[in-house]
Order: C-alpha cells, then structure tokens, then sequence
C-alpha cells in the first residue's frame, strides 16, 4: 500500500510574521542581505556570495543577457536558460562577461533598408529608443548611422520611409576609438553634448554605444556583483542530456555557476550529471540542483555533491504540473522540510548546502517570508519577467501594458530536456502556459523597492542579516478569515487609490 506522506503542504499566503523586539540598531540602513550561493564546509566561506538574495529562472522569457546584466548590477544571478543551442547560451554567457559597465552592446540594430515602421516596432518592443544602424544589421556591424526619435516625426513621416532616408549617417556622427575609456568618452558626451557616443573599431565597424544617462547612474551601484577581472558574475542553466556537450562551451565561455534545469531532481539523471561534472571539472565547477520537495530529496542531491540546492514542484506562477500529473508540494511546508534537513546536514557532514526556494512568490512579502523560513536565496521567474531587461515583448492589450511571460514546460519553450524521463519527446506532455503579465518598468527600481519592504520586515523582526532572521523569526499560519482581515477591508475604495495592489 502506498504510505501517507507525514509533511504538511502549505503555501506562502498562509503565513505571516509575527514582530519580534526591535532595538535602535533595527533601520533598514543597517540590513545586509548578503547570502552564500554554492556549498562551503564549517568555518570556511562560500566561494560565492551573493549582495541580495535574488536569482532569476532558467527560462527564456526571463533570463537573458540583458537580465543578467541588470540583475548583477544590483547584486544578484540570473541563470541563462538551456532551452537552445549550447552555442548560444554560451554566447549569451560570453556577452554578459564582456560587458564592460557603460559601455552598451545593442540588441536593437537597424539595417540602412529598414522602415520607419520597423523602427517603431523595435521601439515599441524594446523601449529603446536610440538605434544604431549597421551594414548587415548585427550589434558589431559596419557603422552606418544612428537612429533616435529626434530623427523622425510619427505624424508626418510615411512609415514606408527607409532608415537611410532620416537616420544620421556616420559621417556626421562623432564617434571614438575602441579602447577608449568610460571617463574619455564620457568626456567626450560631456563636451560635444551628445546623448550617445558610438564606439568603433579601427574598420569602423560597431563595438558598443556610451549613454550619457549609463556613466550617471553607474556611479550608483553600491551591490554589484563582479568577479576578480570586474566583468559581471552569471549562471547557466544545464540539462541531464547533453552536458558533456553544453559544460564545456558554458564553462569555456566564462560562466561563474551552472544550475541543473529540471522539474524533478530526485533522479539519477541529476546524480550521472553531477557525477560527470565532477569526474571532469573536479569541484572548480560550481553547480546547483534540483527541483525537490523534501528532507529525502535534499540528502540525495547533497551527497550527490550539488553546490546548493533547488526546492520547488508546482508553484510557479505559469506552472501547471500539479494539474497534470497530480505531483508537487506546497512551497512553504516543502521549504521549511528541507531548510531543516540542510541544517541537519550541516550538524552531521559539517557541509553547509544553501538551499533555493523556487517559483511561487506572488507578494514581496513572500520573500521576506521565504528567506525567514531557512531560504538562502530565492529564484523567480514572473516577478522578473515584468522588467524592462526581461527578453520578452512589451505589448499594449486592451490598453494596458503587458510583458510575455511562458513556462519551460508550455509548447512554446519546448523544453523538454527540463522534463527527463530517459529523453523519449513522444511521452513529454505540457506542463506550463503561455501567459501576459503586467510591465512593470525598469529592474532596478521594482528590485530596490521590494527589497526595501524586506528590509524593513526584518527590521521588525529584529534581524540585521539573513542568518538572525531566520533564528529570530515567529511565523504563524493564519486561518482562511483572518486572510480577509489582513487586506483593506469593509471600506468602499476609491477607484484612483492604487496602493491596495500589492502584488508584484
Ligand atoms: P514563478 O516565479 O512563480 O513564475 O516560477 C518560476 C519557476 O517555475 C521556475 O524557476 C521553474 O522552476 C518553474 N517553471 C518554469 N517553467 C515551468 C513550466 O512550464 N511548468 C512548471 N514549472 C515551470
């Protein structure tokens, strides 16, 4: 007879904090959000650290090169998703590594035939709206002028006209030398009044643009994340199929650490990964695993020497596995099971595996609940999704504006190396949807914000950094009812008072 699973299956939203003592030293100011990232013994420190306790889904709706720039910018991961050619993740990879900060690769380039239409349509999908214009239309093509709105006018202008026609040619373009420093060409901004200053190479082919409102707001990146040649930290996504292939290329390309992309980790496809990775690489690369849901699931990919590991079935905001195949657990108790079994693992082995809680977080408060219940860091796929830097389109629907959001397992990913069972596609069904969610503007800002409301939870717990939150923390279920009572309520809202939407 099949046994009764003895864990609970709670979700986020049935739980609350309760406020512990706070003394003066409790101000946001003084929170560090610092946490570990990949495996470390006792008395030893990570190998990696991360300033905020955020990572972004492997997922091709939300983990590009953009992203990962934005994202370390602010002092987290993203993961770049393995659902494409090795070759491209790695050049994805390689492209985050290179970025030098102010200097910009375009991901919106015209050719001289484009039309005016087609400007406003990359306009329109990526916000950008300063467009250089290159031979061939590749980032690193022959320069052959510059686009921006000032070069144009919607009302006036046949859409049919070409770019040639209105961009501003090079030769009319002040442009520097590749090599040139971020403080010359800032300078050069500076003096010439430019918005933007094309850099090229000595055959006059793009390298990468200086913005001027980039060398500003660099000066302000306190958390960024950088390794020791200051080029931005990143992580790949792998599969359980074709890693002899793809680790290579990933690692030769510069990644920092590699996840194992899959929807149920408690396999030995995860284990013959692992196995493979360090019969290879030795520990020099650091890899996480997962997704499981419990204390057994957990041991198994510790001692399957996992750098940190993935907990997580069925939450995600695009997922539809439970629906499907009936399996998953509630993020919250299958956290807080395999939270413990870490630090039991811990005491026992003297090895201390972080643990990552994802998919699932709807509120910000969830974050802050997350990290209290043991998580070390957090992985999220719909709250990214929403950014600017996310590689999706922005649409306006109905009048709202809206991002592109899919899941691994919907029939557009078609990832379905993420869902192993032996590799057989003929047996692989879906398991996510394809979905809008709502555009929520610039990484940066939405990030800062949330993690402000966190901050200040803490605050109210009297915790300073991660580890005391989660020794200090009192956390309650709350019943169906007092759900109610936590939002506004038996008050007629006024239809211009948008502060009731907490979601994010
Ligand atoms: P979210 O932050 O709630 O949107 O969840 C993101 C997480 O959902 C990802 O990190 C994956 O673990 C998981 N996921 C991604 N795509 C799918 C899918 O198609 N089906 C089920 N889970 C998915």
């Amino acid at each position: 007879m099949a046994h009764f699973f003895e864990g609970e299956s709670h979700t986020f939203s049935e739980y609350l904090l309760v406020p512990g003592y706070s003394s003066h030293e409790n101000v946001p100011q003084g929170v560090s959000l610092k946490t570990p990232l990949v495996k470390f013994r006792r008395g030893e420190h990570s190998a990696l650290t991360m300033n905020i306790p955020l990572t972004s889904a492997v997922m091709q709706a939300v983990s590009g090169p953009r992203l990962a720039i934005a994202l370390a910018q602010e002092g987290g991961i993203s993961f770049i998703y393995q659902s494409q050619a090795p070759e491209q993740e790695a050049k994805m990879v390689r492209e985050v590594k290179s970025y030098k900060a102010g200097f910009v690769v375009s991901d919106s380039t015209l050719t001289p035939s484009m039309t005016l239409a087609d400007v406003l349509e990359l306009r329109n999908r990526t916000g950008h709206s300063t467009m250089p214009v290159t031979e061939d239309g590749s980032a690193h093509g022959l320069f052959c002028g510059i686009v921006t709105s000032r070069d144009y006018r919607v009302s006036r202008d046949d859409p049919s006209k070409r770019v040639c026609e209105f961009m501003t040619p090079a030769q009319q373009c002040i442009t520097a030398q590749e090599g040139t420093t971020l403080k010359a060409a800032n300078d050069i901004i500076w003096d010439h009044k430019l918005n933007q200053l094309p850099i090229v190479d000595g055959e006059g082919r793009l390298v990468s643009l200086v913005f001027r409102k980039d060398y500003d707001s660099h000066k302000s990146l306190p958390n960024e994340l950088l390794d020791e040649h200051k080029s931005y930290i990143v992580g790949a996504g792998i599969n359980t199929r074709d890693y002899a292939e793809r680790v290579p290329l990933l690692v030769e390309a510069g990644a920092d650490v590699l996840c194992i992309d899959s929807s149920e980790g408690f396999s030995e496809w995860e284990k013959l990964t692992l196995d493979w990775i360090r019969e290879h690489y030795g520990n020099t690369v650091k890899v996480g695993a997962g997704n499981i849901v419990d204390a057994e699931g957990f041991r198994y990919l510790a001692e399957a020497g996992a750098d940190f590991v993935k907990v997580g079935i069925g939450g995600g905001s695009i997922c539809i596995t439970r629906e499907q195949k009936g399996i998953g657990r509630g993020q919250a108790s299958a956290l807080i099971d395999v939270c413990r079994a870490r630090d039991e693992y811990f005491e026992e082995a003297g090895v201390y595996v972080p643990v990552c809680s994802d998919g699932g977080i709807v509120y910000d408060y969830h974050m802050t609940l997350a990290l209290a219940m043991g998580a070390d860091f957090l992985m999220l796929g719909r709250y990214f999704a929403r950014f600017d830097e996310s590689p999706t389109r922005r649409l306006n629907v109905n009048g709202s504006y809206v991002k592109e959001y899919w899941g691994e397992g919907s029939a557009r990913a078609r990832n379905w190396a993420r869902y192993d069972l032996g590799g057989d596609k003929r047996l692989s069904f879906v398991e996510g949807v394809d979905s809008y969610v709502p555009y929520a503007g610039p990484l940066k800002e939405n990030v800062e914000g949330s993690l402000t409301k966190v901050r200040s939870t803490m605050c109210n717990c009297g915790a300073l950094d991660l580890c005391e939150l989660r020794e200090k923390a009192k956390i309650t279920l709350v019943s169906a009812t007092s759900l109610v009572e936590g939002g506004a309520h038996d008050v007629i809202l006024k239809e211009s008072d948008s502060s009731t939407n907490f979601r994010s």
